[in-house]
This record gives C-alpha cells, structure tokens and sequence, in this order.
C-alpha cells in the first residue's frame, strides 16, 4: 500500500518567525496516518528540521542541483539539503520551469542527484490552460513525466505530483473527472514504462488550490495519493485540515 502524502511548499514565504507554524502544526498532529512534509526556503530548512526533530513532519527543499558540488553561485546541492536536515526535495515545480527555463532534461538530472543523496524526489509535472484549451494535457503531461524521470525511479525515491499551471494560486481548480482523467493517465504511462508492480509504489499528488474545502473531494480519486498544497500550507490550521482530510480518506 502506498502511504499517503501531505506535502506542503512554502515557496518564497517565510521567515524564521514562520516557525511558530510549524510548531502549531506538530502539536495538533503528533501521529497522522499519512506522511507529512513541509518545503520551506532554503533559508529555513535547518532550523525547521531542528524545530521538527523527533515529530513526524519532515522537511523538504524545493530545488537542487545536478551536481554535487562546484561553481555554481546561489545554487544548493541535494547534498546539502540532506546535509542541512531534508528528506525531500520538489523539482521541476512550474514556477521554475517558467522562471529559469528548467527542461525535462535538466528536472531529470536533479531527480537522479537528488535520489543519489538520499532524498525523496516530488517531481512536479503540468499543462497550462491554452496547452488544455488545446486537448493537449493528456500529450504535455505524458512528455513531462517520461522526460522528466529517469530510467531508474523507483517509487519509493520518486514522488510525482500534477500541478495545472492555472490552476496554482488562482483557486480555481479542474473539475472531479479531470484530476482522474490525469492521475489514471499517470499510474497508466507508469506501468508502461517501469511494469505494472513498480508503477503501483509511485504517489501521485495533486497540486493546485488545494484547501480544506476540496481537500476531502480530490482525496477521494482512486489514483489520488495526497496533495502538494502551497498557500494553504502558510497556516498550521489550514494544511493541519487538508492533512486530516488526507488521514481520513
Ligand atoms: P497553491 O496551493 O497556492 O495553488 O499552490 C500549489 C503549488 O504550486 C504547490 O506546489
């Protein structure tokens, strides 16, 4: 059985008052069923994973790089996430494939240095809205995912979790039957590529305006196995909801 994962990402918020939340959030959830992880910015990832030690939150990047170590200014080594207390790391977020032009090729590099160093890869997938205008999701999010992975993932190293581009941060989300469609499409496309038994030990997430008021619908897709939550992660009370949705479905 795949445990399910609530997975939060901080993104460019935070700063070390911001801990307060965590610590909110470790008291309301001593023991949850489901894995629980927090991605805040690098800045925070030591002195959250400090404030976490002994709880059942793990703390996560949201970038590395492909190499180890080297010239590579303002660039952080899955390495030193580990180093620094991670036991995750998200890639190929859409945010970083629009800000920094992050390819497949490159989001499938990291995933490999990143699993090298003993991180769980969240390897984010997603079309935009004119690519679904277009009835091309289904063909963008298959690419993604097979350019993305390398030949070597292996469920239990490599998270996948689909986040439509429109669908972060606007509150609006796709209906019921489209985060099916995909996440079936996913395990599918999975099984194609790695066999029918590897492909069943991938979570797949979703992403994109998840909050308590949804949380419960989108656990209930079979292919569902938890959430990548971002605005609703900034407040204990809020991913400490859609974590207990998350527990209950
Ligand atoms: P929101 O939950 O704020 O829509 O963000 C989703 C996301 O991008 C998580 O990685």
């Amino acid at each position: 059985m795949r445990r399910k994962l609530a997975a939060g990402n901080w993104k460019m918020n935070g700063t070390a008052a911001s801990l307060a939340e965590v610590t909110a959030l470790i008291a309301a959830h001593p023991a949850p069923r489901s894995e629980m992880l927090i991605c805040p910015p690098a800045t925070l990832i030591a002195a959250m994973a400090q404030a976490a030690a002994g709880s059942a939150l793990q703390v996560g990047g949201q970038d590395c790089h492909a190499n180890t170590s080297g010239a590579h200014t303002g660039d952080i080594a899955a390495v030193q996430l580990k180093d620094a207390g991670a036991s995750h790391v998200i890639l190929g977020h859409s945010e970083r494939r629009a800000d920094h032009n992050e390819t497949d090729a490159e989001v499938r590099a990291k995933t490999l240095a990143a699993v090298a160093a003993g991180l769980t890869a969240v390897v984010c997938i997603g079309e935009t809205e004119a690519e679904r205008d277009a009835g091309a999701t289904l063909k963008v999010i298959g690419d993604q995912l097979m350019g993305s992975l390398p030949d070597t993932a292996y469920g239990k190293e490599v998270v996948i979790a689909y986040e439509p581009v429109w669908a972060i941060g606007t509150g609006r989300t796709p209906t019921l039957e489209q985060i099916a469609e995909v996440h079936d499409f996913l395990r599918d496309e999975l099984a194609i590529r790695f066999g029918t038994a590897a492909a069943e030990d991938f979570r797949l997430l979703y992403g994109g305006s998840v909050k308590p008021s949804n949380a419960t619908e989108i656990f209930a897709i079979a292919n569902v196995d938890g959430a990548l939550v971002g605005g609703a992660s900034l407040k204990a009370a809020d991913f400490g909801a859609i974590l207990s949705a998350l527990d209950a479905s």
